[in-house]
């Protein structure tokens, strides 16, 4: 549990927060790359750390990430004219390029030098992995770009997509990271443990080892003559790299290292993103296989409501259309799509889950060590001091493992070609 004051420093992530200093010092995923088909298409909107901003693909092709609002009288940018690498505002034509500096003011006399004493405020972009990157941070510190083997896979071998959800991002988080729910709130199938039917004890023995950019979080379970090894990393502050589950009685699946980032939007939302890629490189992720993937988690193309193309359907409004004669019969939670099963629980328990009513238990190591190193950066940063895992360099090599091996191996031996990046 976290005590009121820790739980409000951990959850908020405005400017000016302990917390929200911290995240300031990462680039953040802002949208998908996608999302700005075009050069001098329309701009879009961008929700990040409680800020209004929004997006442009200029004539070259680069990005703005600037304020919602024009700094003259405040109108939205979102109805401004992209043209000629600028964002016009429509209001009085003021015209501002992807670095902020304000290129003209037609509404001021030629002669005049105010243009050269506004600026919009603007953010870095880089883009990577199908990503938009943003660094919201003070300009000196700028870290090193990302640098994920997720970034490096070719963009055939590689997938993204995003939702929304309605609650703050450390529950989102929290939920992707402790895998001991994985068992059992995910079971498709009660009273049948698919290819796990054969053994007693499933209880993994974890290890969760902290290191310069997070922690690696180990789960070996004995399955008689074999092991199971899953290993995923948590890279700060908001990434999970993990393996694909060994699973044989789901058809088809590629081998691919998955993983998620979870960013606030603001303090009540977050924006998940969803990227797998494929690591043998004779096996591209096709289409097909993504929309089997992307169906099978719950964010189908049916999955999506109508009106918003990143929120779901299934929301707390109609109890995520729970059907309880599934859940008594087939089940565990009887709500459809496995992400979406997450989606519920963390919604679920509000906005902003109040962390000093709970009860940790042992399975919950991952969680506590998740808090502490949030908290660690956040005093990092308040004391000038730079937080764990700002530089690319710490993961760039990173790679998840899900494997099945024979019981007699060292597993640290045996996969030790395998749990470093390829790409
Ligand atoms: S409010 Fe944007 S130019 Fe006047
Ligand atoms: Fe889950």
């Amino acid at each position: 549990m976290l005590s009121h004051a820790e739980n409000e420093r951990i959850t908020r992530t405005g400017a000016g927060t302990p917390m929200g200093n911290a995240f300031r010092r990462y680039w953040l995923p802002a949208f998908l790359s996608r999302e700005l088909p075009e050069n001098d298409g329309a701009p879009l909107r961008v929700k990040l750390l409680g800020e209004d901003l929004v997006a442009f693909r200029d004539t070259t092709g680069a990005i703005g990430l600037v304020d919602a609002f024009c700094p003259h009288r405040r109108a939205p940018m979102f109805f401004g004219r992209n043209e000629e690498c600028g964002l016009r505002c429509v209001y009085h034509g003021w015209k501002f390029d992807k670095d902020g500096t304000c290129v003209d003011m037609p509404s001021e006399p030629p002669d005049s030098l105010f243009k050269t004493k506004v600026t919009i405020a603007s953010y870095p972009v880089w883009e990577g992995g199908g990503i938009a990157w943003a660094y919201l941070g003070p300009r000196e510190l700028q870290p090193p770009y990302p640098d994920y083997e997720f970034c490096r896979a070719p963009d055939t071998h590689r997938f993204v997509s995003k939702t929304f959800q309605a609650c703050n991002y450390l529950q989102a988080l929290e939920g992707g990271l402790d895998s001991s729910h994985a068992t059992i709130m995910h079971n498709m199938n009660i009273g049948d443990r698919g290819f796990l039917r054969d053994y007693d004890s499933l209880v993994p023995q974890i290890d969760v080892e902290r290191t310069p950019y997070g922690y690696n979080y180990t789960g070996i379970r004995s399955l008689g003559d074999k092991q199971w090894v899953r290993l995923y990393h948590y890279i700060m502050p908001v990434t999970q790299i993990r393996g694909r589950i060994q699973d044989p009685t789901i058809p088809d699946l590629m081998p691919t290292i998955n993983g998620h980032f979870w960013v606030p939007m603001d303090d009540e939302n977050v924006c998940t993103y969803n990227w797998m890629y494929a690591y043998d490189e004779a096996r591209p992720v096709t289409p097909e296989y993504a929309a089997f993937v992307e169906q099978y988690t719950g964010r189908g193309p049916d999955d999506f409501d109508p009106k918003h193309p990143y929120r779901l359907k299934q929301t707390l409004a109609n109890d995520y259309e729970i059907d309880r004669a599934v859940q008594k019969t087939k089940t565990f939670t009887g709500i459809r799509g496995v992400n979406t099963q997450d989606v519920a629980l963390q919604e679920g328990m509000g906005p902003i889950v109040d962390r000093s009513q709970e009860h940790l238990g042992t399975t919950d190591r991952a969680i506590i060590v998740l808090r502490q190193l949030l908290l660690e950066a956040a005093s990092d940063v308040e004391a000038g001091k730079t937080p764990r895992g700002v530089d690319s360099a710490d993961y760039q090599r990173v790679r998840a493992l899900d494997h099945i091996i024979p019981q007699e191996l060292d597993w640290q031996v045996a996969l030790k070609d395998e749990r470093l990046a390829r790409f």
